[in-house]
């Protein structure tokens, strides 16, 4: 496997992070996953333009321009042949003695990487469990950022309890995301989902939902909603780079509805190749 570690392409045996790394030490850092279909990226822009600004927020001072990220990502996916699968990048604030503060000399740490990523076939077809959970993260979860033990605790807590993804919410009236997902309702034909704010990630994927619910004249409505309507929903399903458009069919062992993928869920699965690059 060849690994892109700041500008240069090296061996993944050479691909080695100092202990001093703050990426490593306090998670200072940030990342995205992108998804490659038949030999080309999906949404490229979308995730560089996202990832610039997770960079930006975090303060951490790295032009994506300047690298050529773009023209960089491409080669590495070359170079690896990869064909049906993804990326993994990460920048990192860089390397420096432990000290909360930033550091006053460093340079970024940057490396990206494929990931083996398969079309989550089964779950797409027969649908998936998940769990409500209590949101516990941050209040940026806006920034992708390294730090994601709020997420991994609860994506955990979902497996342990036989499902696939916690919904996560800050209080009964507020829904917020899935722990590496975003969370979608369908009320009377109506598509509901969080606000794009500082409470939840703004996923690339929920924009091209977006996308296809207006090119299919679904309505799209941004609004806080409450556990009380996820689990009186007609339909709930998650998106992500990874997971696509997958149905929730059982919250908390409760069938959403008849405990089937929903029409307007399947129209949106359906639509989801149409428009790949
Ligand atoms: N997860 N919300 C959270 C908390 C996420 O971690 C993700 C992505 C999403 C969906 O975003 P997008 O549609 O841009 O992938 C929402 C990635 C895939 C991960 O951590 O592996």
């Amino acid at each position: 496997m060849i690994i892109l570690k700041n500008d240069t392409f090296i061996e993944r045996n050479e691909a080695v992070i100092d202990m001093e790394d703050r990426g490593f030490q306090f998670g200072d850092g940030v990342y995205e996953v992108i998804r490659i279909y038949n030999g080309s990226f999906f949404l490229l822009e979308d995730h560089l333009t996202r990832l610039q600004y997770s960079l930006n927020e975090a303060q951490i001072d790295v032009d994506l321009k300047e690298h050529q990220m773009k023209e960089k990502l491409i080669e590495l996916a070359e170079k690896n042949s990869v064909e049906d699968g993804g990326l993994y990048i990460q920048i990192s604030r860089g390397v420096a003695p432990r000290n909360h503060l930033f550091p006053a000399e460093a340079t970024a740490t940057i490396f990206a990487y494929p990931l083996p990523l398969k079309k989550p076939i089964d779950q797409q077809k027969n649908g998936v469990k998940a769990i409500l959970e209590q949101d516990i993260r941050w209040l940026r979860c806006d920034i992708k950022s390294l730090n994601l033990m709020g997420n991994i605790l609860a994506k955990q807590k979902a497996k342990d309890s036989g499902a696939y993804e916690a919904i996560l919410c800050r209080d009964e009236d507020h829904v917020t995301e899935g722990s590496s997902t975003n969370i979608f309702i369908v009320k009377d034909g109506k598509l509901i989902t969080h606000p794009k704010n500082n409470l939840i990630l703004h996923g690339i994927t929920r924009k091209y939902i977006q996308f296809l619910a207006e090119k299919l004249g679904i309505e799209f409505v941004e609004r806080v909603y409450s556990v009380k309507e996820v689990l009186e929903a007609d339909e709930v399903f998650l998106t992500s780079t990874t997971s696509e458009v997958t149905p929730i069919v059982e919250i908390d062992n409760k069938k959403v509805n008849d405990g089937q993928p929903g029409p307007i869920t399947q129209k949106l699965l359906e639509q989801y190749d149409q428009y790949l690059h």
